[in-house]
C-alpha cells in the first residue's frame, strides 16, 4: 500500500473511479471461499474476484466452461460471508448470460439476491452489450472482460496473448468504449500487448485492471492460487509467484504423517 492511500471503511465502484482520478493502483485478486477472502480483505486487497476460474482451481475443470450459476453463487455467498471491506465481484459463468439478455438479467438478479456481492463480471463486448445495458439498467454494477476472455477458449483454440493483430486490436478498443458507454464501472483486460491496455486505460475513464497487459494500465488482478504458488501447473510470463504454498503445506503435511505413524502426535498436552 502507498504511504498516501487510505482505505476507506467499504471499496465501491465510486471509490475506484476516485483511486483512478488519483492516480492510485488497484489491486484484485481472486478467491473462491470465505477462509481466504478473509486473509485477503484483512490484508487491504480492494476488489476480490468471485473467478469462473473457480472451476479450474477449485473443481479441476480444464476450463471455465463447466462451472454452473449455482455454483458461482455459491462460492460468492462464501467469500462475501469474510469480507468487510473490499468490493467483491463475482463472474457470471458460460451459459448464464450469452442466450438473451432477460436471461442475463435474471442471472445477475440471482448472484446479487443470493450472494449479497458488490457487482459481476461478464466476459465480451459488442456480442453482449444488450445484457450489460439490460443489467446495469437494472441497479447492477457491471466490470467488463476483453482479450483473452477464457470462456470463449474453444473459439480462440489456443491461451495465446490475443489481439496482436491490428483488426483484433481495434475491435478491442472499440469494445472497450461501447462497455463503458453503457455504464461498465471497469474493465479487465487479459493478455494483450502492453503498449495496447496502455492506450485503452487512458483513453477510458473507468478503470482498466490488467492480467498479462503491462503496468501501464489502473490495477492488477491475479489468481489467488497462482501467485501462492498452490497452483504450480500455470506458469505464463505474467505471473510472478509470492510464495511456494504448494510446498509448504505438502512439508506440513508429512510431518503430520510422521508424528502420526511415530505416535507422536497427540502428547500428554493434547488430549484429554
Ligand atoms: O476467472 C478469473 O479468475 C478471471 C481473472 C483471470 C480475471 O476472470
Amino acid at each position: 500500500m502507498s504511504a498516501a492511500y487510505e482505505r476507506p471503511k467499504k471499496v465501491t465502484t465510486h471509490v475506484l473511479s476516485e483511486m483512478k482520478m488519483k492516480g492510485e493502483k488497484i489491486s484484485m485478486l481472486t478467491a473462491y471461499d470465505y477462509s481466504l477472502a478473509h486473509i485477503l480483505d484483512q490484508a487491504g486487497i480492494d476488489v476480490i474476484l468471485v473467478g469462473d476460474s473457480a472451476s479450474n482451481v477449485m473443481a479441476g475443470w480444464e476450463t471455465t466452461l463447466p462451472i454452473t450459476l449455482d455454483q458461482m453463487i455459491y462460492h460468492g455467498a462464501s467469500v462475501v460471508r469474510g469480507v468487510k471491506t473490499a468490493l467483491v465481484v463475482v463472474d457470471m459463468p458460460f451459459g448464464s448470460y450469452q442466450g438473451n439478455s432477460i436471461e442475463a438479467l435474471q442471472s445477475a438478479i440471482r448472484i446479487m439476491k443470493e450472494t449479497a456481492a458488490d457487482a459481476v463480471k461478464m466476459e465480451g463486448g459488442a456480442e453482449v452489450i444488450e445484457s450489460v445495458k439490460r443489467i446495469i439498467s437494472a441497479g447492477i454494477p457491471v466490470m467488463g472482460h476483453l482479450g483473452l476472455t477464457p470462456q470463449s477458449i474453444h473459439k480462440f483454440g489456443t491461451y495465446s496473448v490475443r489481439a496482436r493483430q491490428e483488426e483484433e486490436a481495434n475491435k478491442l478498443i472499440e469494445d472497450a468504449h461501447l462497455l463503458e458507454e453503457a455504464g461498465c464501472f471497469g474493465l479487465v483486460l487479459e493478455k494483450i500487448p502492453a503498449s495496447l491496455a496502455a492506450r485503452v486505460a487512458k483513453e477510458l475513464k473507468i478503470p482498466v485492471i490488467g492480467i498479462g497487459a503491462g503496468n501501464q494500465v489502473d490495477g492488477q488482478v491475479l489468481v489467488v492460487h497462482d501467485m501462492l504458488g498452490i497452483n504450480q501447473s500455470f506458469s505464463p510470463r505474467f505471473l510472478r509467484r509470492y510464495h511456494n504454498l504448494f510446498a509448504e503445506i505438502s512439508g506440513a503435511v508429512q510431518n503430520y504423517i510422521d508424528d502420526v505413524k511415530s505416535g507422536d502426535f497427540p502428547n500428554e498436552r493434547e488430549q484429554y
